[in-house]
């Protein structure tokens, strides 16, 4: 079966052109969808058979397509996969799912009612240390889990104007006129990234769930320094005041039912090099650390496997060491890819040649091939909608955390009513 795709927001759509390039028995782009004529022409010029809408009413109501990739703006993913859910589309959706706790609900049940697929496009959870780290969870190599971390810290505030200098939604124009807040609002604004992969290693929605959360937010200093020197005298937003509703790093604290924590930061405005993937796990037996940067090894340590002991085997300071230790070196990291001829993910085995032709560390191949999968029935959408709510529900509540001065709240268990 070669699913028929319409692609909603013809930009970052677009990112996903070589994935689909490797992936044409699966999916096969038929449509696109963007109110910008200027974007809809680039299709065009780029694949003259395409089906080219301007208005998202007219392409969910095609009968030429199957399924919709939602790729527009994060205000207007709820409310446009429930339409193309209610329309009869399969549904792949940009992150994060939804930005109120009301549209979490509403999504849960329209695709529990329309039965259609519905999977949420974390790319993050693809990549390759990533998956190796679920394979090496899934398979106990770390104990028990504890504790992780994960951050997503990406200056974006070139993103906060288009070229007229009006705000994009990055820039909070939806914040700023209507309820509902984005992306760099006082709250974290966009926990997908972080918390995906770490959803996945301690499997929230599977065996454990998120029950408590707080959020504290910083100023947005580095916004505001950075529109006060970049925007033309007298605009509305080069004031001190224009960026009081912002922040420049939000840090969420998480626990589940299984007394594990996670802390997540996000920061889409401090000046700094970008590296995409900063996580850490902790576990009984051991550890895991990501690169700080994008030329640092992803780290290891795991007990009987890794070089050395940790600290406490050695005893006490006044007990004797055990003599099978008398002679054993501290516990050393090791690069993650060491393991790789045992906890490689079967994924990354096979198609990760494929996988690193496209974005985002091979996250964008592996989404479209998985959601390929799922509207097939060969698999359950791997990121269901239960995952996406949960997940995506982390930043309506860190707003509201941060109005109660940090006061932990409850995170919904989305999956009562299955
Ligand atoms: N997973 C990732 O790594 C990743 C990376 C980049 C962006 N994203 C997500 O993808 C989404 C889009 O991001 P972007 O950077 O392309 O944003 P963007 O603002 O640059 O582009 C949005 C596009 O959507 C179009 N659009 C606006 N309203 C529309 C509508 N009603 N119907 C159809 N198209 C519409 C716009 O004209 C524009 O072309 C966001 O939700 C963002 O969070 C995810």
């Amino acid at each position: 079966m070669t699913i028929r795709l319409g692609i909603a927001g013809g930009n970052r759509g677009g990112s996903f052109e070589r994935s689909l390039a490797s992936l044409e028995e699966e999916i096969e782009l038929v449509a696109v969808c963007d109110p910008s004529d200027e974007v809809l022409r680039g299709w065009i010029d780029k694949r003259s058979g395409l089906e080219a809408f301007s208005n998202f009413e007219d392409l969910i109501e095609s009968p030429n397509i199957d399924a919709v990739f939602v790729a527009t703006p994060m205000p207007f993913h709820a409310a446009q996969s429930m339409m193309a859910l209610n329309a009869g589309k399969h549904v792949l959706s940009e992150v994060i799912a939804a930005t109120t706790l009301d549209e979490c609900y509403a999504l849960v049940e329209t695709v529990e009612q329309t039965g259609m697929t519905y999977m949420m496009a974390e790319n993050y959870c693809y990549r390759r240390e990533a998956m190796m780290i679920k394979n090496m969870t899934d398979s106990h190599a770390f104990g028990d889990l504890t504790y992780a971390e994960g951050a997503y810290i990406h200056d974006c505030r070139d993103l906060m104007f288009d070229s007229n200098l009006a705000r994009t939604w990055r820039g909070g124009s939806w914040g700023k006129s209507g309820d509902q807040k984005t992306h760099s609002s006082r709250g974290n604004g966009y926990p997908t990234h972080s918390l995906g992969p770490i959803a996945q290693w301690l499997g929230i929605n599977r065996s454990d769930r998120l029950t408590l959360t707080t959020t504290f937010v910083t100023s947005s200093l580095a916004r505001r320094d950075w529109a006060l020197s970049v925007l033309p005298e007298g605009h509305i937003d080069a004031t001190e005041d224009a960026w009081s509703d912002f922040t420049d790093s939000a840090t969420t604290l998480i626990q589940t039912e299984k007394g594990r924590v996670i802390c997540l930061r996000k920061d889409s405005a401090s000046p700094r090099p970008h590296n995409m993937a900063l996580h850490s796990l902790q576990g009984t037996k051991g550890a895991y650390i990501s690169g700080r940067h994008t030329d640092e090894d992803p780290l290891v340590w795991i007990n009987g496997i890794s070089t050395g002991v940790s600290p406490a085997n050695f005893g006490y300071k006044d007990m004797a060491r055990p003599p099978e230790l008398s002679d054993a070196r501290g516990a050393e990291w090791q690069p993650l890819w060491e393991l790789s001829n045992q906890y490689e993910h079967p994924y990354w085995k096979e198609y990760g040649s494929e996988a690193t032709k496209a974005g985002h560390g091979g996250g964008d191949y592996f989404i479209m091939r998985d959601f390929a999968l799922a509207v097939s029935g060969k698999i359950d959408p791997p990121i269901d909608v239960y995952d996406a709510a949960t997940w995506s529900s982390v930043f309506p509540i860190s707003m509201e955390n941060v109005n109660r001065m940090g006061e932990p709240l409850k995170i919904p268990d989305f999956r009562k009513n299955r």
